[in-house]
């Protein structure tokens, strides 16, 4: 990893999170791990399995309120489809739909299930999976949003975008449109990984935004390092500062993941999303890690925040940390140089003693995390991934907030579960001025 440095100019190259970075990682260091849950944690709709979420934002990146309606996206399931089990859980990305919920509040225990977002037939492949719901600048009520759609056969995993409208009254929120879906770019084999050269290539999850620098919009987006699956040379720039007599430890090469970014080139002021130039990765994490999943920027106090989810599992070699998000910040804007967090990169961990009890961190502007739960050990099992013992989550974790302190990231508040906050509002009174 680049040392963060305003005299360094910005990198086109990208920046490593290396295996030295990767050796700082600290489970359970109390400032950056996710507190425990109770075993008897609150379901917001036991219907549907709920994951991944995102709030209803602008471009920006501030949530923003609808009608003074909270309004939160999330992949689902329905229970009934998957069987409301361990295996119906384990199974729900072949069941995945976004849907929304609603809440007066925006306190976790009053979040109403909506129902579907995207009409049903709209998205040609498969499943719906992460993306980012924006309120289209000048505009009362269109919604732009962005998300993967994915194909079982052939396999296929396609950032794509869908337009619609968001109507409130006193009762609730509904949506119209939502009918056309667009594909955004693919996996070109150069600057990501294509399945051609890695069939378990990761190309997904388009966090869209106006970068506050060149006021240009770009697309995050989870990819993998271009070349052939384990065909990686680790070498030095990989590796980072390590200690003395370390060599590169077996199997490392498998991990290949990269934070993806494009610039669009089409016009966003008429709904027009499928124009996007490629750019190198920002980040990678070649012999490190083989997933950076859900990348989102936060900016502040003149830095640039990239936090990014990843698992346990997808560690390599002999680098291994929690399940939860990780980040990067810059000095020099989007393009970089980056730093690891805390030195290591560990944003927000699991528990040791609860290792898969959280996932799909996303930090909001003003240091808040949402997560969902996945599964939850019995307090006191010996085993704490027992699925005979452990409970399935499907439902919103609770809220915690971090702050943002220069390369450091520290956790001071646990907030209630599925408790949102916003930012903004909307419709602003410009969106009306610039009606058309
Ligand atoms: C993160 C993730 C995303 C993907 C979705 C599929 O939890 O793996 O990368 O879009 O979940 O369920």
């Amino acid at each position: 990893m680049n040392a963060v440095s305003s005299t360094q100019s910005a990198v086109q190259s990208g920046s490593r999170w290396t295996i030295a970075d990767a050796m700082k990682i600290r489970t359970d260091d109390p400032t950056t791990t996710m507190p425990v849950i109770d075993y008897a944690f609150p379901v917001i709709d036991s219907d549907v399995w709920q994951w991944d979420t995102w709030l209803l934002r602008d471009i920006h990146g501030k949530t923003v309120t609808f009608k003074g309606w909270y309004v939160m996206f999330a992949l689902v399931a329905d229970r009934a489809a998957t069987g409301d089990t361990t295996e119906g859980w384990h199974s729900r990305n072949n069941y995945s739909y976004i849907g929304y919920y609603y809440s007066r509040t925006g306190n976790g225990a009053d979040w109403k299930f909506g129902g579907r977002v995207i009409k049903e037939g709209a998205n040609s492949r498969s499943w719906e999976w992460s993306g980012c719901a924006v309120m289209r600048e000048n505009s009362a009520n269109t919604v732009d949003l962005f998300y993967t759609s994915v194909n079982d056969t052939p396999s296929e995993s396609v950032p794509s975008y869908t337009t619609g409208r968001i109507l409130a009254d006193a009762t609730g929120v509904w949506f119209e449109g939502f009918d056309v879906c667009t594909d955004m770019f693919q996996a070109d084999g150069v600057n990501y990984a294509n399945i051609v050269e890695d069939e378990y290539w990761d190309f997904r999850d388009p966090h869209i935004f106006r970068n506050p620098d060149d006021n240009q919009i770009y697309a995050l987006f989870e990819g993998n390092v271009p070349g052939m699956r384990g065909d990686f040379t680790i070498g030095s720039d990989e590796m980072g500062l390590v200690p003395p007599a370390t060599t590169v430890p077996a199997g490392a090469q498998y991990g290949a993941a990269a934070i993806g970014i494009a610039r669009l080139t089409s016009d966003a002021t008429k709904g027009d999303f499928s124009e996007w130039e490629m750019l190198p990765a920002l980040v990678t994490a070649l012999g490190v890690n083989d997933q950076t999943e859900r990348p989102h920027v936060v900016f502040q106090d003149g830095l640039t925040y990239l936090f990014t989810i990843s698992h346990h599992s997808t560690f390599t070699g002999n680098s291994t940390g929690p399940d939860g998000v990780y980040g990067f910040v810059s000095r020099n804007g989007i393009f970089g140089p980056y730093a690891p967090l805390n030195g290591s990169g560990l944003v927000l961990g699991n528990p040791s003693s609860a290792p898969y009890e959280t996932y799909s961190h996303f930090v909001d502007p003003a240091g808040y995390v949402q997560s969902f739960i996945d599964t939850l050990p019995q307090p006191g099992s010996a085993d704490p991934q027992d699925p005979t013992t452990y409970r399935i989550g499907g439902t919103l974790a609770p809220t915690v907030k971090i702050v943002l302190e220069g390369e450091r990231t520290y956790l001071t508040e646990v907030h209630a579960y599925g408790q949102v906050y916003a930012q903004g509002v909307w419709p602003t009174s410009s969106a009306f001025d610039k009606r058309s």
